[in-house]
């Protein structure tokens, strides 16, 4: 695997894969911010399906975390994710410093519809949605992929760079990947390791409240309300802080008053300091 701290290094490689309207090989980008678990590695396997060179970037952004969130702790542990990435046979890894991306202060940003970006988690992180979809517009201008896999773990991220993508006419295929669970149903998150023992005992509830509330609209319970505000009450119960239990169209995450068959129930709840967040696919 070759490592470029910088978009010159990077592209020189890039080169060698020709361009994107008359590529001699297919290219396929996994953006990370580090901390490698196997949901990321999952994506680098499924981008190996997609393209003859795969590369991987790794940006703790600024930009999308906002005043008192874990920009300065979050894990960074390059050597072990340079040692899983290359386990995982990435070609390239893309690993810039702050500097690079953002020589100056970023002055254009991409700025989602607020009826994208302020519900859910836009809700709790305001500006969350802008930095990170303008790092990830940077990020496909710097690599040039024909594909970029995210996963689904970050399911209204995805929809935005979906959208982000439709809307600026980037050709790039954007792909979901599946979200991998620890064997007790907890999503492998970077954020994970924050959690004390006794609250990684108590973690998995997240997902077994989704699955709860899946099961019930499969059976035909049509009382989404009531639905949310049980799995809501059930994780209060336990100790948690819930920001939103909810049930929502799969394709935009907008509310729906009738059964639709292409529904996701999402939540974002915190542990002690430690806020996760979860969904399922009804
Ligand atoms: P990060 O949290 O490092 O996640 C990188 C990618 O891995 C995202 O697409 C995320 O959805 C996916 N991922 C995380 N946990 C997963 C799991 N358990 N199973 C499957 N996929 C999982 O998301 C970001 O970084 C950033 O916002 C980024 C897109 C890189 C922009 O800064």
């Amino acid at each position: 695997m070759q490592v470029h701290a910088t978009i010159a290094s990077l592209r020189a490689a890039r080169a060698a894969a020709g361009n994107t309207i008359e590529p001699a090989q297919r290219v396929a980008v996994v953006p990370t911010m580090g901390n490698l678990h196997a949901g990321h590695i999952s994506l680098m396997r499924q981008a190996r399906d997609h393209a003859d060179v795969v590369i991987a970037t790794i940006f703790v952004n600024r930009l999308q975390f906002r005043p008192g969130e874990d920009f300065e702790k979050y894990p960074r542990t390059f050597a072990a994710d340079c040692a899983q990435l290359e386990a995982a046979g990435v070609d390239h890894l893309f690993a810039p410093d702050e500097a690079e991306m953002y020589p100056q202060p970023q002055t254009y940003y991409v700025e989602p519809p607020a009826e994208q970006a302020n519900i859910l988690d836009g809700e709790f992180r305001p500006g969350h949605f802008r930095g990170m979809a303008t790092v990830v517009l940077k990020l496909l201008q710097i690599t040039q992929p024909h594909a970029a896999l995210f996963g689904k773990k970050d399911y209204q991220q995805l929809m935005v760079i979906r959208n982000m993508v439709a809307d600026f006419n980037l050709p790039v295929k954007v792909i979901g990947g599946e979200t991998v669970r620890a064997d007790d149903g907890l999503a492998l998150s970077s954020r994970n390791g924050y959690l004390s023992a006794a609250e990684r005992l108590e973690a998995p509830r997240l997902f077994q409240v989704l699955t709860q509330v899946a099961v019930a609209v499969r059976a035909g319970n049509l009382d989404y309300k009531q639905l949310e505000q049980e799995a809501m009450t059930e994780l209060k119960a336990h100790g948690w802080l819930t920001e939103y239990v909810a049930l929502r169209k799969k394709l935009d995450l907008q509310c729906t008053p009738v059964h639709d068959s292409g529904l996701v129930v999402l939540a974002a709840a915190r542990l002690g300091s430690t806020r996760l967040i979860d969904n399922l696919e009804v």
